[in-house]
């Protein structure tokens, strides 16, 4: 069995990991040029360029290296009858559930506020609020939002998600379509966002959706960037109508250095590190998945058209 590696950042821990899974197969990695002749029959990859499907032309499955796929759906050079696989969690849920866990109690116990008094030498204690007035509004209820929607109503805060198609999750209000993504805004003091980059998520969170928040709202961002008008959130926190903002991922990354964000004091900015790909946990969902496919059977693969 031929295996192609492709990772720009991290290629020795991907090849090596791959080569460790994979004991009796040729793994190699690829480089832009190289492998003319060498066609190998499954990817393991991160958003590899174009020229990668038009040079991989006997592939029988792709395995995506993360849970979205926005990166590979995009290019125009991938078959459009090549299976494609993400991640379907592999822990990335428990890294994900922490992080807007985190953001969560940030803003609920008012250390966002507390950081501001201590640059000021101010010793002023706020009344702990209720978690009932603190609605969580998930968008985005995949394995990822599943996990973290149950992770927070554990903790006690009213949890409304939304999905695309309807859901059932425990403790979870689940609401879809444009009526419930209203009803979800209105009611919602911390907006969750881990939606995958699709046309139809483009800038859901505009000025329009984001006024919809009662006054005081919180957005954390898991998600992807260009799912959120950065504009529309910046004049929102300008105005107070927002109160403060956790953002992991952003349309372009880095974010810039002249981006008004890092000098932002209502805004948390992380390097798109809430829930890093565990690399043995992957490999283990894409042994099996190999597996799978040689036995003739076919593990859940994404929907191209859907985008994720
Ligand atoms: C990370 O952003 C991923 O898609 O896994």
């Amino acid at each position: 069995m031929k295996i192609l590696v492709y990772n720009r950042k991290n290629s020795e821990v991907w090849t090596s990991a791959v080569r460790n899974a994979f004991p009796d197969a040729d793994v190699r990695h690829w480089v832009e040029g190289d492998c003319h002749d060498w066609l190998a029959d499954y990817a393991v990859i991160w958003q590899p360029p174009a020229a990668f499907f038009q040079q991989q032309t006997q592939l029988k499955a792709v395995f995506n290296q993360g849970v979205g796929v926005d990166s590979l759906v995009s290019l125009e050079s991938l078959p459009a009858d090549l299976p494609v696989f993400k991640l379907r969690g592999v822990g990335m849920e428990e890294y994900m559930s922490d992080y807007v866990t985190y953001g969560l109690l940030h803003f609920y116990r008012d250390f966002d506020l507390y950081r501001q008094h201590q640059s000021d030498k101010q010793w002023q204690p706020h009344r702990i609020a209720q978690k009932s007035d603190w609605t969580v509004g998930i968008l985005g209820l995949g394995v990822i939002g599943k996990a973290v929607a149950e992770a927070v109503s554990h903790l006690g805060f009213p949890v409304i998600g939304w999905s695309r198609s309807e859901k059932t999750v425990q403790g979870v209000n689940c609401v879809s379509g444009k009526e419930g993504l209203d009803h979800l805004l209105r009611e919602s003091r911390v907006l969750v966002s881990l939606l995958p980059s699709t046309p139809s998520t483009h800038k859901l969170l505009n000025q329009e959706t984001l006024t919809k928040l009662p006054e005081g709202g919180v957005l954390i961002n898991g998600g992807r960037g260009d799912v959120i008008d950065i504009e529309a959130l910046q004049v929102l926190l300008k105005s107070g109508h927002m109160r403060g903002a956790m953002l992991d991922v952003f349309e372009k990354e880095p974010l810039e250095d002249s981006h008004p964000f890092w000098n932002n004091s209502k805004v948390m900015i992380t390097p798109h590190i809430a829930a890093p790909t565990p690399v043995a946990q992957a490999l283990e969902q894409i042994v099996a998945d190999i597996a799978l496919i040689e036995q003739g059977e076919m593990p859940p693969a994404i929907d191209k058209s859907l985008g994720y």
